[in-house]
């Protein structure tokens, strides 16, 4: 069943209103990726949302309403403790360190009653090389044959810019993120510009703004 059978119009856009203003209203390094955040989960059926980095709850505000549209789980990982940014009842916190608890992920799902195959990834921690590596390699193999993956911060410099001019205070992880996706994926890529491309059965878009943001999409269904 489609989004558009499952849920009513009305509470689609009420969502990204929701969402739109939350943005505007606070600014952060990923306001400016948040609405996308929400439409870009909104063409692929969910079961299984896993969030790396809840932080104060800015991409979680945005999960959690894309999980009860499609009658989906929200697990959020956090290495300090982030359960209160969030009251969503399908939203199952867990307090981490993210690689730890992917050796453990089957065994946790199947004891709550469910398969450990994700649909959507998301990924905003560190931000650092080594750490990114480590990401990828323990939380890929979870990944369903159609899905997306979100990664924050593949941009990163001393100060970031949003689409309307405005700007933040950012640091340098030397390319942390990006590189470890284009090690992964044996490319190289050009993170100061926006693209989209194909390479090795993934559709790829990247967004300069705001830490930068990138998507990766996979669809073997
Ligand atoms: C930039 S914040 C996340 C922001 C959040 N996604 C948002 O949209 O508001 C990064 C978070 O990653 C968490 N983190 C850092 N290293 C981690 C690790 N090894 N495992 C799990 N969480 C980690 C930090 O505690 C922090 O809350």
């Amino acid at each position: 069943m489609g989004l558009v059978e499952k849920i009513s119009g009305k509470s689609l856009k009420k969502y990204l209103g929701d969402i739109q203003n939350r943005a505007m209203v606070r600014k952060t390094d990923i306001s400016d990726h948040l609405p996308m955040l929400f439409t870009e989960s909104l063409n692929i059926e969910l079961k299984l949302i896993v969030e790396l980095g809840v932080g104060d709850g800015e991409s979680t505000f945005v999960l959690e309403r894309v999980a009860n549209l499609w009658g989906a789980k929200l697990v959020s990982v956090d290495i300090d403790d982030r359960a209160e940014v969030s009251s969503f009842k399908d939203r199952i916190f867990v307090q981490s360190d993210d690689i730890s608890f992917a050796a453990e992920f089957p065994h946790w799902c199947r004891r709550r009653g469910f398969e450990p195959v994700i649909d959507i990834l998301f990924i905003d921690t560190s931000h650092l090389y080594d750490h990114t590596v480590a990401e990828i390699r323990a939380w890929f193999p979870y990944l369903a044959s159609r899905c997306k993956v979100f990664f924050h911060d593949t941009n990163m410099s001393e100060v970031f810019v949003r689409k309307d001019g405005s700007t933040g205070k950012g640091w340098d992880n030397q390319r942390g993120v990006i590189r470890a996706i284009e090690e992964h994926l044996d490319t190289h890529f050009n993170e100061k510009i926006d693209f989209s491309l194909a390479h090795r059965g993934w559709f790829i878009r990247h967004y300069t703004i705001c830490n930068g943001f990138m998507i990766l999409e996979r669809d073997f269904a």
